[in-house]
């Protein structure tokens, strides 16, 4: 005989719990990161060997609750062919107020999100100002009230946190406070907010806190982050750990095939190039509009390092890419570049 409540039960899993299940320990995760993680680069990511989950770039429940600028915002929202595929998109959201949180995510809920991930890792100062990001860690009272509001809008749509090992020093009272909330999973950047990005992640802490979780919320879902730059290390991690996942941040840009344990810097020039094209196709189709940018092309900039590195000329062409405006003019400057040197 079927058992069809237990087949029930598993279909209903949400993805943290199902991953829990399918993957202990080895969940990988592409880090939420503002102008970086857009839909297009997380769409080429996901072609070179995505990760288990993605993370939108954070969006502020202010910008959400506001008519005017929420349409723009939903362009942050916006799923890949893989994500919609695999269902496995968590939106990022940040903000002070548990209202604003509230009537945002009951607003984007309609966008089937895999998951509603809180910000309390921020280190911008114009963030912390109002109140949002890392700031948080300073006021649990005020973010306990943040997370059973935005619990109560989300309804079965699993919450998750987001955030370091304390502000300006190292507090695991902090980590323990957001255990008791017991969020479907905590995504723990090693890191205080003082210590920015500038100092190694403290893994070394790693074991002590996920002894915190098998004793305050053992259900939780516990994903380290910080230094990871390939998929052995971070099994390693969580290997020596016992945390379930690991999430990847600045290591995406060495090695955007880190995922599935690809080397970019071995990809002969031209497969760099034309992976570095798909990318510039996606940004055009995504972010130019009715005859404008609606994301500034100079940000596409920072990605050209991603792709022309490792190969003789790299430089000299990365120089010449820096000053160009357009998408047919970088193409052109490669397609020449192809055609004299390789
Ligand atoms: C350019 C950039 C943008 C970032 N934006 C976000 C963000 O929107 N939300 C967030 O939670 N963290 C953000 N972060 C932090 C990363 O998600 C990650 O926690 C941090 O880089 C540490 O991981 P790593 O050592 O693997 O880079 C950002 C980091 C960078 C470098």
């Amino acid at each position: 005989m079927f058992n069809w409540g237990k087949i029930f039960k598993k279909s209903n899993k949400n993805i943290w719990q199902k991953l829990k299940l399918e993957k202990a320990g080895k969940i990988s995760i592409l880090a939420p990161m503002l102008d970086v993680t857009d839909k297009p680069f997380r769409q080429i990511v996901a072609d070179l060997g995505a990760p288990d989950i993605f993370f939108t770039e954070f969006v502020s429940v202010d910008g959400l609750c506001s008519e005017g600028g929420r349409e723009r915002l939903y362009l942050m929202l916006k799923k890949t062919k893989h994500e919609k595929k695999n269902k496995n998109l968590v939106f990022q959201l940040f903000g002070s107020d548990p209202d604003k949180f509230f009537q945002a995510i009951k607003i984007i809920k309609k966008f089937d999100p895999a998951g509603i991930d809180i910000n309390t890792g921020c280190p911008d100062k114009a963030v912390i100002k109002q109140g949002s990001g890392s700031a948080l860690i300073n006021d649990p009272e005020r973010f306990k009230k943040i997370f059973l509001a935005s619990k109560k809008a989300a309804g079965n749509i699993p919450m998750s946190i987001k955030t370091r090992i304390g502000f300006n020093q190292i507090d695991l009272d902090w980590i323990k406070f957001l255990l008791k909330l017991k969020p479907q999973a905590l995504i723990v950047h090693l890191r205080t907010r003082k210590e920015m990005s500038k100092v190694p992640a403290h893994w070394e802490l790693a074991e002590q806190i996920n002894k915190m979780r098998e004793k305050i919320s053992p259900e939780t879902v516990l994903i380290g982050n910080g230094d990871i730059e390939s998929k052995k290390e971070g099994e390693e991690k969580l290997e020596s750990s016992g945390f379930d996942g690991y999430m990847v941040g600045r290591g995406i840009f060495y090695n955007p095939a880190l995922f599935e344990g690809g080397n970019f810097d071995s990809f002969l020039v031209e497969k760099k190039i034309e992976v570095m094209f798909s990318h510039l196709d996606l940004f055009e189709e995504e972010f130019y509009k009715k005859d404008r940018w609606v994301k500034t092309f100079a940000l596409m900039k920072k990605f050209f390092k991603i792709y022309i590195n490792g190969f003789g000329g790299a430089k000299t062409l990365r120089t010449k890419l820096m000053e160009e405006k357009t998408i047919s003019g970088v193409k052109k400057i490669c397609q020449d570049f192809l055609e004299n040197n390789v």
